[in-house]
Parts: structure tokens; C-alpha cells; sequence
């Protein structure tokens, strides 16, 4: 059975990986044997260990044991990491949650966060979502209280403040619901085309996949290729598919078809560099505690057994 990182890499790509929780790699040895294998998995990323409330609890007081922790487990298994996250509006610490600012207050705490939280990874990471979920599904500016004390200015602070604190990070905008053509989509080609135009060193777009079995949207190989014509690269951020359960023989073999849906599509385009799952168990999918009902969304299930859709990872980068 081929290992998921080695045939993405014979693939051409940068890596297969998958995002994890601190007490997930540190309790659970029989999830760590997998997780730390190299050939299965070659990057990771921190579920939620480097968000906001993870790192900066209380004004300028870091906090970094677990972050580290994610950082050292890489750096031990031979695995390249992404950073997530700068700025984002969920995940705030409540001095940052319900703290009033100026602009020009709210554009310093967004320097101090992220200069101090990618500074400490300084030439450890292959990239840093800077900004995540910035836009709504309908193409306009999500309203957070980082656009409602700074419009749009806190998009460029954090990316260049992310640039001078590590010059060798790749620095991305991360999203859901931009895998096919849409407004949401179309607005983030604006975006970019913007912010290269203002010299704001943007590189590369997150596509999260945070997907739906049997709902897959069309010509997702053409819109990925799009964002690369920007001169940008992309890559798959957060993979999961999910399911209503209770789950059916069809629906784990729809499932592995969108799987390969998704990867094929990532496979052909040149400038999609890698793939993240959003945690490959069932036993710590985010899913069921957010989505009554649903659930069942990654390649491996809660026994840690593996699922029709890891075949369809394999046959996606094998089409
Ligand atoms: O660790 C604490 C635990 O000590 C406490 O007892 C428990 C009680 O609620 O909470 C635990 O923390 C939770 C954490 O997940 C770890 O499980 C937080 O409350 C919960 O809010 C947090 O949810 C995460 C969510 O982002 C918000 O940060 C999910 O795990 C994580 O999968 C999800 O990931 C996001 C990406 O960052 C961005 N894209 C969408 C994706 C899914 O929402």
C-alpha cells in the first residue's frame, strides 16, 4: 500500500500532510506511530496550537510550549510545517475580543502578534497563513474588528510585518469555499491582484476544502489554476469530506471518489503544491462538534482503521 506523502511526492508535490492537536500526538502513541511517519506524512500543522488565543493570551505575554512542542515533533520526524495562524477573527483571546482600538492601536497589536509569533519560527517554516478568512462567501470584506477599526490596512500590516520577521516563509491568505469558481473565489483574485499591485508580499492562497460528500463544486482544477496565474501558488489546506450520518457502504465510496476528485484536481495544476488534511482520523475530526448529525469526513475512521477514501487519495494522484 503506498504511503500518502511518498506517492504525492512522486507526484511532484511539495508534500502530503495533515494538521494535529497537542494532546492527540502526546497521549495517543498508536495516533503518534502514524502521524510521525515521514512517508505517510510529511508536514504538519498546528490544529490550534499557534492561533491567537493559543499564543498571546494576555497583551504582549506569549506563550509558546505548545506551538514548540508541534514545531519539535516535525523537526524530529523529518516534516516541514505550515504556520496557522496571524490574524484571524476567531480563536481571539478576550483582551483582543472585546478590547476597543483606533486603527492605529488595532494595526500595532496585529505587528506585535504577528512579528513575535512568526519571528520565533524564523526560518522553520515553509509557510505562514498570515491572513485566514477574510472575505464572506458573497465576495465582500468580512467585517471583523480588525476591518472595523482598520478597513482593509490590517491585511497588508500583517503580511509585511510577517515578511520582516521571516524572509524565508512562503506568506499565504488561507480560505474556505474558494475550491470552485464563484464570488468568493473572484474576490480573492481582486484581492490578490491588489495587494501585488501595492507591493504587499503575498505568495500563496490556502485552499482549506472543508467539503461535503457528493457536493464537490465543478471545474475546481480551472479555478485553482487561475489563483496560479496571479503568480501566486496554492495548496490544499484543510481537506476533510463529510458526511450525514449514520454512514452508508455509498456514501464511504462517494467519499472516496471526492477525494479523488479534489487531489487529481491539485495533482494536475503545477502551481498546487502540497495537501493537508484536517486531521486524518475520525476520532479528532473537528466535524460532529460543529455539524449536528455529520461526521465521518477524514481517510482514516475513529478505530484509526483506514477508508475507502484513502484509495481515492492515491487513485486522485495516480488519474
Ligand atoms: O483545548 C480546550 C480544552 O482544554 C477545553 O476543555 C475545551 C472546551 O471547549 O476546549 C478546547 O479547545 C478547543 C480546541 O478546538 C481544541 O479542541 C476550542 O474550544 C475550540 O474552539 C477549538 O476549535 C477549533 C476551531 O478551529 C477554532 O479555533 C478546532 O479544533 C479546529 O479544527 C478549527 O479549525 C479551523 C481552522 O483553524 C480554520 N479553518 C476552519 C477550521 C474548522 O473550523
Amino acid at each position: 500500500m503506498p504511503s500518502l506523502n511518498t506517492i504525492a511526492k512522486q507526484h511532484r508535490k511539495l508534500y502530503f500532510g495533515s494538521a494535529t492537536n497537542n494532546v492527540e500526538f502526546v497521549n495517543d502513541t498508536a495516533y503518534r506511530d502514524i502521524l510521525q511517519n515521514n512517508r505517510m506524512f510529511g508536514q504538519i500543522t498546528a490544529a490550534n496550537s499557534m492561533k491567537w488565543g493559543s499564543t498571546e493570551p494576555f497583551p504582549g505575554v506569549f506563550t509558546f510550549d505548545d506551538a514548540d512542542q508541534v514545531v519539535q515533533f516535525a523537526k524530529t520526524n523529518g516534516q516541514i510545517l505550515r504556520g496557522h495562524n496571524c490574524v484571524w477573527h476567531n480563536h481571539l483571546p478576550d483582551w483582543v475580543l472585546n478590547g476597543t482600538f483606533t486603527e492605529s492601536e488595532i494595526l500595532s497589536v496585529v505587528q506585535r502578534h504577528c512579528g513575535t509569533l512568526v519571528g520565533r519560527y524564523r526560518g522553520q517554516i515553509y509557510s505562514w497563513d498570515v491572513v485566514n478568512e477574510v472575505i464572506n462567501d458573497d465576495g465582500t470584506f468580512r467585517e471583523t474588528l480588525f476591518f472595523n477599526s482598520s478597513g482593509t490596512k490590517y491585511i497588508a500590516t500583517a503580511f509585511h510585518t510577517a515578511r520582516a520577521a521571516d524572509p524565508f516563509a512562503k506568506l499565504y491568505a488561507n480560505d474556505f469555499n474558494i475550491e470552485g469558481p464563484g464570488p468568493k473565489s473572484t474576490a480573492y483574485r481582486n484581492l490578490i491582484k491588489d495587494l501585488k499591485k501595492e507591493g504587499v508580499p503575498i505568495q500563496g492562497l490556502g485552499i482549506q476544502s472543508h467539503l461535503v460528500v457528493g457536493e464537490l463544486p465543478v471545474n475546481i482544477k480551472e479555478n485553482l489554476e487561475a489563483f496560479t496565474k496571479l503568480g501566486i501558488e496554492v495548496a490544499i489546506t484543510e481537506l476533510d469530506i463529510r458526511m450525514t450520518l449514520p454512514e452508508t457502504p455509498s456514501l464511504l465510496a462517494q467519499q472516496k471518489k471526492d477525494y479523488e476528485t479534489i487531489i487529481s484536481a491539485c495533482n494536475e495544476v503545477k502551481g498546487c503544491i502540497g495537501v493537508t488534511v484536517w486531521d486524518f482520523t475520525d476520532k479528532y475530526s473537528w466535524i460532529p462538534r460543529s455539524f449536528a448529525g455529520e461526521g465521518n469526513a477524514c481517510p482514516w475512521d475513529d478505530n484509526l482503521q483506514i477508508k475507502p477514501a484513502y484509495f481515492g487519495i492515491i487513485d486522485g494522484f495516480r488519474k
